[in-house]
């Protein structure tokens, strides 16, 4: 099938990748000039497991271009996926200007029939403002009588996939959501929608067709209800500190009830990454817009909020309020392992402490040092200065002299480090884990000072 992917970021060009991959003709487009040049030129403009081969593979076989030509895009598509962001607005709701501006785009270039799909994370009637822009050009157009009249329908797609396992995710999706109206339209899409997803339907059923506004819902109830248990157990985990609870043991414990579930149970610094914050922030909008306060979501996020702060609570507990002089080892910036994405990660809230009290820090991070450079400088701005941070050229060298080590992502590398050369490195043998990554009785016996997440038993 011949598909457009209109936005080429994480979600975009894993779609459009992975759409290849199974044998579609992809196009996908960007206004980013840079980023479609450096996927011309073999580049990969973010980190993910996998998806390096799959682009030169597809882009070998002539199945995937990438291109800024509107027009060009928007007649290669029956399929037109909109994979733009949607970040924040100054409110906290979504903030649609560049779906919409791509909605206009497709209904100034159309000519035939096209299925319109809305894969970013999109509030409940965005599907409705979605057609309202396109037939607005459409009627624009309607002066021309040489013009045929075009139809076309929208339909919301949501994506599930996690950075960091996108690829995998995307090709083996618990499950596709896919949403369209009961118009013949609506009919048309369902069918072309059907055929698109039927390589992943093989072996079971794994989409659930629904109306639109359930579609559009359903991501947004997705995201809530995971950053809602992370939440809940980094609350545990703070009253589990002051009562003397290993919440390790209490996440076995509660997770192995079937109704539960062990995942997203593990409590740390506080969840990041450019979807959970926005995405929970952005309902609470919808809610408000109708009158209704989510007062479960309001706790969520004000949860959370704390938690980025609870790594530096617990160093000025140990250090005190002033820490000039002090010098730290931080491991660990991208919001979570396996990206370079660093977007609302814990390692800002904590570096930016640290910094504002006086220390100096040496940081290093298996992949993200490059985008940390380019966001710790704009976040903290004159005081960003490389005398007070290092960038550190690998995991040991970060701790040279450091009064303690604080760990921020859980990347796999961390995880069995050599102790004693951790100890031999460090000026004062203190780890602040933000991760639960250790084992405190372990700890204790290696002679290390350890401060876990909800783990003082
Ligand atoms: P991103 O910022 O990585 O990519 C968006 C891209 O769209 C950018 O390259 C930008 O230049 C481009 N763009 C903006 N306006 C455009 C236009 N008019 N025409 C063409 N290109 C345009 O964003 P992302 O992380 O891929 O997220 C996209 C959407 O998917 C968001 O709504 C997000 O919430 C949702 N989502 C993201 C993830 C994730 O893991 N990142 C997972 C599921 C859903
Ligand atoms: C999340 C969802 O998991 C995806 O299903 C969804 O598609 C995506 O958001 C989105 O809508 O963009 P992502 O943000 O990539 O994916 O990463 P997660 O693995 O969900 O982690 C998010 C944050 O939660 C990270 O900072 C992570 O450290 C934290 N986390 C996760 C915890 O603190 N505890 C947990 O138990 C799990």
């Amino acid at each position: 099938m011949k598909i457009t992917i209109i936005g080429t970021g994480y979600v975009g060009l894993v779609t459009g990748a992975c759409l290849a991959e199974l044998g579609n003709d992809v196009f996908c487009l960007d206004v980013d000039q840079h980023k479609i040049d450096m996927l011309n030129n073999g580049g990969i403009p973010i980190h993910e497991a996998g998806l390096e081969e799959i682009v030169a593979r597809n882009r070998a076989a002539g199945r995937l271009q990438f291109s800024t030509d509107v027009a060009a895009s928007v007649a290669h598509g029956d399929i037109q996926f909109i994979a733009v962001g949607t970040p924040p607005d100054e409110d906290g709701s979504a903030d649609l200007q560049y779906v919409l501006a791509a909605a206009r785009n497709i209904g100034r270039h159309m000519t035939g029939f096209k299925v319109v799909v809305d894969k970013s994370t999109v509030p409940v009637g965005t599907a409705d403002r979605v057609r309202l822009a396109i037939e607005g050009e459409l009627t624009a157009r309607q002066s021309d009588p040489q013009q045929c009249p075009v139809t076309f329908s929208v339909v919301s797609n949501p994506e599930f996939l996690k950075e960091g396992a996108a690829v995998e995710d995307f090709m083996r999706p618990d499950r596709i959501v896919i949403g369209c109206d009961d118009t013949s339209e609506g009919q048309l899409a369902h069918a072309m929608m059907k055929n698109l997803y039927k390589p992943f339907n093989r072996n079971h059923e794994r989409t659930f067709w629904m109306d639109v506004r359930s579609a559009e819902f359903t991501k947004y109830a997705a995201n809530a209800m995971l950053a809602t248990r992370i939440s809940f157990m980094n609350e545990m985990a703070s009253l589990a500190d002051k009562v003397g609870v290993d919440i390790e043991a209490v996440r076995h414990g509660i997770g192995s009830d079937p109704r539960i579930g062990h995942s997203f149970l593990y409590a740390g610094c506080g969840y990041g990454g450019s979807c959970f914050p926005k995405d929970v922030q952005a309902l609470e909008r919808t809610a408000g817009a109708y009158g209704q306060e989510l007062m479960i979501l309001r706790a969520v996020e004000a949860v959370n909020n704390q938690q980025k702060h609870v790594l530096g609570q617990k160093i000025v507990a140990r250090f005190g309020d002033d820490l000039s002089g002090k010098h730290f080892a931080l491991w660990g910036l991208a919001f979570k392992p396996n990206t370079d994405d660093m977007r609302e990660a814990s390692s800002r809230v904590l570096l930016r402490e640290l910094i504002q009290r006086g220390a100096t820090v040496a940081v290093y991070d298996p992949v993200a040092m490059p985008e940390a450079k380019r966001v710790l400088a704009l976040d903290l701005g004159p005081t960003f200065d490389q005398q007070r941070i290092r960038f550190a050229h690998n995991a040991m060298d970060a701790l040279t002299g450091a009064d303690a080590l604080a760990i921020v992502t859980e990347w796999k590398t961390f995880r069995s480090p050599d102790f004693a050369q951790l100890k031999a490195q460090l000026k004062t043998p203190v780890i602040f884990d933000g991760r639960n990554l250790y084992e405190p009785d372990a700890m204790a016996d290696a002679g290390f000072e350890y401060h876990g997440i909800g783990r003082s038993v």
